[in-house]
């Protein structure tokens, strides 16, 4: 399922009041997702998956293996079984792979599909035909890799295959997850060894997801490696709830009054968990229980209780590590007392929307004084007024205002909330079952 640009739009309409309660597993993680169904392919023997992540980002991942001959039984309830092909065994899809509003998707293939025998065509919705592809196509160029892109350097991507890669030592000017994986994904085939290094630690799910399939990664320091031509093994693999869908409900219930919340099993890898590192200094109270380890990567059950938070200066070296949680963390800055202020994140400009700008718009629409600046913001924490706010098509940031709702003085109106099911499928229900008082409109109706 893509999300179709012609679809009607879809609004949330959220009224003010409410505390958040319960205890529930949100969403499967999105990045790990995407990996298992590409490491899953490309090994040798089945995968299963559960946990699986079923909305449309990662839907977008498994149609694309589906349409270049893998077989993959599921989505059900979570549950993948994936029929790898092992690394040679992919075959040239019909046409070109729509990705829908996939970032992920399209780098971390880009890097796959680069290393294959046949040419693809790799594409997007508006929002990711806008978003920079040179910071992935430019480092692959260098291992021989041919990927023509438009000449702003973004999507279609058309790649062509059969060009023998070469491996090299490539240091990313940003901290991206997503160029390691591709350089790393592509080293796969490369002759000798792909080195990454980042200039800021990020996700680091494909480097341990590949030694959980068995291919050796090799990390020192700030760089990762891999030498092409071993093999991947299928298996069992866990998907933990997604510590950036949590993070909607860290922030709900930090802000609502006589909020008290258990989300199970969330994934608190390091590289993941700077949202709760920003929250814990605003002065949240967030407890990580039961911490426990499952298929390589940590988990653990977060509860959180409603505190006043104070606002802060964020410490530069925890953007990559909080790097998509910044929609939410910024309701939490407009909740507390206080400013906040970020810089560094520069990177928040290319993501589904540019996320400074339209936040600030937002926040200034529900009567927040942000600031934007060139690589972050300076929130002063106040009252939420309500009022009409336009997500632009990102689901993190039709989320984040949600989550403002319960702390509003009047209803919020968000605008252009289809895209939320990229990431988080059942959000409005979640949200409702735990006491927001959101709905979803479709053509100004309640659903
Ligand atoms: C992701 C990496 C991050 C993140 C994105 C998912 C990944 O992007 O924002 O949502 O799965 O590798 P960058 O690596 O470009 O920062």
């Amino acid at each position: 399922m893509i999300v179709s640009q012609s679809a009607p739009p879809v609004d949330f309409q959220v009224h003010p009041g409410g505390a958040l309660h319960g205890r529930f597993r949100v969403p499967g993680d999105k990045s790990m997702s995407h990996r298992a169904v590409m490491l899953g392919a490309l090994a040798e023997g089945d995968t299963e998956v559960s946990g699986f992540l079923e909305g449309a980002d990662a839907l977008a991942t498994l149609e694309a293996f589906r349409r270049m001959g893998v077989s993959i039984e599921g989505p059900r309830h979570g549950e993948l079984r994936i029929r790898g092909v092992g690394l040679h065994g992919l075959r040239a899809a019909d046409g070109p792979l729509d990705v829908g509003n996939s970032g992920t998707s399209m780098r971390l293939l880009a890097g796959l599909l680069a290393g294959q025998r046949f040419d693809s065509v790799l594409t997007g919705d508006d929002s990711l035909r806008r978003r920079p592809m040179g910071r992935v196509t430019e480092p692959l160029a260098t291992m021989g890799a041919r990927i023509e892109a438009t000449p702003e350097g973004t999507a279609p991507l058309h790649i062509r295959g059969d060009q023998s890669l070469q491996g090299v030592r490539y240091e990313m000017p940003v901290a991206s997850a997503q160029v390691k994986s591709a350089l790393l994904l592509a080293g796969l085939y490369a002759d000798g060894e792909t080195w990454v290094h980042e200039p800021a630690p990020t996700r680091d799910h494909t480097e341990r997801m590949l030694q959980g399939f068995g291919y050796p990664v090799q990390r020192q320091g700030a760089w990762s490696g891999v030498s092409g031509g071993g093999r991947l093994q299928g298996g069992a693999l866990d998907v933990p709830a997604d510590i950036s869908s949590a993070a909607f409900f860290l922030v709900g219930a930090s802000i609502a009054a006589g909020s008290d919340l258990v989300l199970e099993h969330v994934g608190i890898n390091p590289t993941r968990t700077g949202v709760l590192d920003v929250l814990g200094h605003m002065g949240a109270d967030i407890e990580i229980r039961n911490r426990r380890e499952s298929g390589g990567e940590e988990v653990g059950d977060l509860r959180v209780q409603a505190r006043p938070l104070h606002g802060l200066t964020i410490p530069e070296r925890l953007v990559p590590l909080a790097i998509d949680e910044f929609p939410a963390l910024f309701i939490a800055a407009a909740c507390a007392h206080g400013r906040t202020v970020l810089t560094g994140a520069r990177e928040l400009r290319v993501k589904e929307s540019d996320r400074i700008a339209v936040m600030a718009d937002g926040l200034a629409a529900v009567g927040i004084h942000a600031e934007p600046r060139e690589d972050g913001i300076v929130i002063e924490g106040g009252r939420i007024r309500g009022g009409t706010v336009d997500s632009h098509g990102d689901h993190r940031i039709a989320m984040a205002f949600a989550m403002a709702g319960l702390v509003s003085e009047a209803p919020i109106t968000i605008r252009n909330c289809r895209n939320v099911d990229t990431s988080f499928p059942g959000f409005v229900v979640l949200a409702r079952e735990a006491g927001a008082n959101v709905e979803e409109m479709h053509d100004g109706e309640a659903q």
